[in-house]
């Protein structure tokens, strides 16, 4: 896959890809472009049977520093709406398979909430994370002030959001923004070795279970845990079930095949 902002390499492991963000001058500033290349490669990637688990990172001094502040400066309101920027978010959050943001160094404004669409997230020690979109007269727009209150907290998101704020990685992990921060060399790694776990599971299983907790943020109780039923007895429709349960009588490991 040929990108000019992204690389991306398909079969970085089995059963894993991995999508780096690549404008490092720009400190990965997330251009309408570079976004769009996101969602084509992750859509392509969500395609892809082969593939079972996603890693999103940047590099050691920025995973993405924000929403492309040179790109926007001039635009209207009009120009803003007829862009539409957003409907590309909303593709990458329907993205089916699980991804891991391996994060280093700035994930700000655009890029925290694109931390945030991920569904796992390993920090490096050096990482920071915030929403300083107030600092430039404007606020979060891709989901900031609702994902990041959400798992937050109302007061946590306040501040971040009212004072632009960072915080460091430590705190980030305190907050449940991120599920572990490791020494800076060891954060991709890391990720990767997530995604390993994550991959090694039945593929129908991971979906499902995906979308159940990703119902939790958008739905009341009664109708979540109704999805999680549904979810839960269709995959005993799934040959990965039977070789899953076998496999645990049997005492051996499952391999699962997708089906
Ligand atoms: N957009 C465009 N360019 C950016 C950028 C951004 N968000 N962030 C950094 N850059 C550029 C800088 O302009 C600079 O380019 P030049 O060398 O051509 O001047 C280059 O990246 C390096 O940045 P700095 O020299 O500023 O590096 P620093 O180490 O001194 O500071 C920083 C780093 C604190 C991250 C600082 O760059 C900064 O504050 N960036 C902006 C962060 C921000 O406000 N993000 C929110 C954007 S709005 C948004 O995201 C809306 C939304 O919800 C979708």
């Amino acid at each position: 896959m040929n990108f000019q902002y992204i690389l991306v390499e398909p079969r970085y492991e089995q059963h894993i890809a991995l999508i780096r963000l690549n404008r490092p001058k720009e400190l990965n500033a997330l251009c309408l472009e570079l976004m769009a290349e996101v969602r084509d490669a992750l859509k392509a990637l969500d395609a892809d049977d082969e593939v079972r688990a996603i890693v999103l990172t940047g590099n050691e001094r920025a995973f993405a520093a924000g929403a492309d502040i040179k790109q926007m400066a001039g635009k209207t309101a009009i120009d803003m709406l007829l862009i539409d920027q957003f409907t590309t978010w909303d593709t990458i959050k329907k993205i089916k398979k699980p991804i891991i943001a391996a994060v280093s160094g700035f994930a700000l404004g655009g890029g925290n909430e694109l931390v945030m669409h991920c569904d796992m997230v390993v920090a490096s020690e050096t990482a920071m994370f915030g929403q300083p979109e107030i600092k430039i007269g404007v606020m979060p727009g891709a989901g900031g002030t609702q994902r990041l209150t959400r798992v937050v907290g109302k007061v946590n998101a306040m501040e971040m959001v009212l004072t632009g704020k960072f915080i460091t990685a430590e705190r980030a992990y305190e907050l449940g923004l991120v599920n572990k921060v490791v020494p800076v060399e060891l954060y991709l790694e890391e990720a990767v070795k997530l995604a390993r776990e994550v991959a090694q599971q039945s593929p129908l299983a991971i979906r499902l279970a995906k979308e159940a907790v990703l119902k939790a943020y958008d739905s009341p109780l009664s109708e979540g845990l109704e999805f999680e039923r549904k979810n839960f007895y269709l995959l005993f429709a799934t040959e990965d079930q039977k070789e899953g349960m076998a496999a645990f009588v049997e005492k051996r490991a499952p391999d699962f095949k997708g089906r």
